[in-house]
């Protein structure tokens, strides 16, 4: 059995959300599981430390998840056109892993979601990208066959998935930005099925 890690760091739950979705689309594909995992909130008071798991959601990431994964779904709420800092600051933990090169040509896929329609995804999916490409992994973005990128009133680019969630974050996912999720997981999911 193959094994697509969906990564993802979610405050409000739009994120959460999205994840679902995406580890949907990989388990549609025979022979591929996802595994979810999300990461503890950052703390401006050191020491703090957040219980080991989780109230609710997925159970944090361990530097090991890496080493087992075959693919990896990223995903972040935008903050400020960027990636979270939990997210960012777990990435920041793997340089034994780029040392060691355990990503290298691994299939990579991103997503996010933003308040705003013009709120920055685009920009977020590529900062989201960049570390990724330092470890040396292989990325996949969403194509124009899938013609919900050309009928979105909302969410979904070709550098990965998105969602428009409102400033309230009340909105639902829309039935395009659900496909691309799903597209999303997918496409991965049938990169490393064999
Ligand atoms: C510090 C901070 C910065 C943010 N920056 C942006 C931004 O640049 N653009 C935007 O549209 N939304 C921004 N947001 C809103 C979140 O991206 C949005 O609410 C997202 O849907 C939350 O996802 P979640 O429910 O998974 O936590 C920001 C939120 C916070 C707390």
């Amino acid at each position: 059995m193959k094994e697509v890690l969906v990564l993802y760091y979610s405050r409000h739950g739009a994120t959460e959300k999205m994840a679902n979705l995406v580890a949907r689309g990989i388990e549609m594909v025979e022979g591929v599981q996802a595994r979810l995992r999300t990461v503890p909130n950052v703390s401006d008071v050191c020491e703090a430390v957040e219980n080991s798991i989780p109230e609710s959601g997925a159970p944090y990431v361990e530097l090991d998840d890496l080493q087992k994964c075959d693919a990896l779904a990223l995903g972040s709420p935008t903050r400020f056109g960027n990636m979270a800092a939990p997210l960012k600051y777990f990435l920041e933990k793997t340089s034994a892993h780029w040392l060691s090169g355990t990503l290298v040509d691994k299939p990579a896929a991103v997503f996010t979601s933003t308040s705003s329609m013009h709120g920055g995804q685009e920009a977020t999916l590529l900062s989201m990208i960049i570390p990724l490409l330092h470890h040396g992994m292989v990325i996949y973005g969403l194509p124009y066959s899938e013609s919900d990128l050309l009928t979105t009133k909302s969410g979904g680019t070709p550098y990965g998935a998105s969602h428009v969630a409102g400033s309230d974050n009340s909105n639902t996912i829309s039935a395009e930005e659900k496909r691309l999720c799903i597209a999303l997981g997918k496409r991965l999911a049938m990169s490393v099925a064999s």
